[in-house]
This record gives C-alpha cells, structure tokens and sequence, in this order.
C-alpha cells in the first residue's frame, strides 16, 4: 500500500530545512569572524553551526523517507553580521526564538496530520533549540551583567 504523505507536513519539513541551512551560515560566519578575538566563542558557534547542521541533515532525510525532494533553491542566506557580541547575540536570540515557533507549529501540524515520526523529529530538535535559545540568553545576560571581566576569562 503506498504511503499516506501529508503536503503541509512536507512543506513544513522544506520551511524548517531551509531555516536551519540559513542559521548554518549565519553560526559559521560569526564563528570565523570571532576566531582571532574570542577563540573559546568561536569554537561554541563552531559546534553550534555544525548542531544546526545535523537538523536540517535529519530533516532532509524525513523528507526522502516520505518519497519527497528537498526544495535545495530555498535556502535563506545569512546576512553578514556584525562584529559587536551583544548585537550578534541578540540576533541569534532572535533566530533561536523563531525555530522554536516554527517547530512548535509543525507538531501541530503533524498532531492533524497524524504523522507521529515527523511529529517525533520535530520534538527532539525542539529540545536542541529550546537550549539554544536559554544558552544565548545566559550568555548575552552574562555579558551584559559582567562585561569584559566575563568576556576575557571565558570567552578569550
Ligand atoms: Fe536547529
Ligand atoms: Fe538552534
């Protein structure tokens, strides 16, 4: 019996790809532009990027799974960003607030659909982004709170 594939849930598994391709470039922009000024930084939007990475892999292959393609051509593309810590965490703030909505509204979407492995995937990347997102707030919170004295001791 051919497999019962739902449109939104694919489309929505396309949006959420695209989205984590585009943070991909944006962690590794602010990951090679930190190198030389904040290694200890750097090396985290380092693993952050390659995280990020490892979602849209699994999305891409839920999307195949379910016999569909990967809409490559829609890829968001990172704006550069600025070498100013607070600014830059701010945006990721940003970033990491919008994928935990996206995702929060493909399980709905995959709950009325009734596809429980998309469902699933969804959930499990949520917990990584929800993470995300209390880590870049304690960081920008650290920063704001101790300034350079945080910064040189454990971002140098
Ligand atoms: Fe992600
Ligand atoms: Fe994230």
């Amino acid at each position: 019996m051919p497999r019962k594939v739902s449109d939104r849930v694919v489309k929505i598994l396309n949006t959420l790809y695209t989205r984590e391709i585009g943070v991909v470039g944006i962690y590794m922009d602010q990951h090679i532009r930190t190198a030389d000024l904040y290694p200890k930084l750097s090396k985290k939007l380092e693993e952050s990027a390659v995280e990020e990475m490892k979602h849209a892999e699994k999305l891409a292959e839920r999307i195949d799974y379910l016999g569909k393609t990967v809409q490559f051509e829609k890829h968001a593309v990172p704006k550069p960003s600025v070498l100013d810590l607070s600014t830059f965490l701010r945006q990721n703030i940003e970033h990491e607030n919008e994928a935990v909505e996206l995702y929060n509204e493909g399980i709905k979407i995959c709950l009325e659909e009734g596809d429980g492995g998309s469902r699933l995937l969804m959930e499990k990347i949520l917990a990584d982004e929800e993470r995300h997102l209390n880590d870049s707030e304690t960081l920008l919170e650290l920063i704001e709170k101790f300034g350079d004295q945080y910064v040189v001791t454990h971002l140098i």
